[in-house]
């Protein structure tokens, strides 16, 4: 069923950053409420600034989303506000970039942090309210990497495999609740992303710069939630690679790690 957007009651994490804030001005735009998130109050001030100017009714929550006490008053504060939950869009992430013989337990664990338990715990909270909630839904961020685990992100890979299971697990379950699940798979997005990286030590060049553009992606991300699409893969390569992956795994496999031999044939 087609979901109106108008007048529902959202938390959106991430929302200082690239895709997070054109998503907080799409989904405005569409008439949503919306408690913004992140850990950057300045840039969420800013950011309510100007959706207070298009009509929006916004609640800043400066949040670290590994944060049990963060996640809790973030909820909290956006049930006391709106008097409820609608629509949860787990979006805050991080990357790191690097092979894992080389990196550490800390850059581990702290890409499970955000990607992964961070946005699980934070639904665990929500869960009640959405239950209560007018068509209510919890949408993921994952990524490409969470359909293919790519070289020199196996943090990043395993974090967002992790999310889209869960996600999979949660569309079963939440059925009962009548809480719908919409699972995002982006590629390559123009966003902040590139220059908060944890670490930046792969070999190949990442062309941050020539990847989707956040307001382009934003719109696909509000039409899938309109049209409670269960998952979306957005992206021209993020499409091409997946589906060349879907029937020629194994050839796919061969082609990647000829890459990865040439790119450290002198290491
Ligand atoms: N860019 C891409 O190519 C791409 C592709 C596929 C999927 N994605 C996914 O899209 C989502 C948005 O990323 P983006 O591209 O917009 O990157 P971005 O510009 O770096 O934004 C990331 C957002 O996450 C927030 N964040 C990071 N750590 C946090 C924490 N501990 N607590 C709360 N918020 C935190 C950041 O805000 P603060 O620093 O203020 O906390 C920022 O708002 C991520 O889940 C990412 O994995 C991105």
């Amino acid at each position: 069923m087609q979901r109106e957007l108008s007048g529902k009651r959202a938390i959106l994490t991430g929302a200082s950053g690239g895709i997070g804030r054109a998503i907080a001005e799409a989904l405005v735009k569409a008439g949503v409420r919306l408690a913004i998130a992140s850990r950057n109050a300045d840039a969420l001030n800013q950011l309510a600034e100007s959706l207070r100017a298009i009509g929006g009714d916004v609640l800043v929550v400066p949040t670290d989303i590994t944060k049990p006490d963060d996640r809790k008053r973030l909820v909290d504060a956006t049930v006391e506000k709106f008097g409820g939950l609608d629509l949860l869009v787990n979006n805050a992430g991080i990357g790191s970039h690097g092979h894992f013989a080389t990196s550490t337990p800390e850059i581990m664990r702290q890409v499970m942090e955000v990607n992964f338990f961070g946005p699980v715990e934070l639904t665990r909270l929500a869960i009640p309210h959405l239950m209560k909630g007018n068509h209510p839904v919890v949408v993921n961020l994952t990524s490409m990497c969470g359909r293919k685990g790519m070289p020199a992100w196996p943090e990043y890979s395993a974090s967002k495999h992790a999310l889209v299971g869960m996600s999979e697990a949660w569309r079963g379950e939440f059925t009962r609740f009548g809480v719908d699940v919409v699972t995002l798979v982006p590629g390559l997005t123009n966003s902040g992303f590139g220059g908060q990286l944890l670490r930046r030590d792969g070999k190949l060049e990442i062309p941050f710069n020539e990847g989707m553009k956040p307001v382009e992606l934003a719109a696909g991300i509000v039409r899938a939630i309109q049209k409670n699409s269960r998952e979306v893969v957005f992206g021209g390569e993020a499409k091409r690679l997946l589906t060349f992956n879907r029937f020629f795994p194994r050839l796919t496999n061969w082609l990647i790690a000829r890459k990865v031999k040439k790119l450290y044939a002198n290491q």
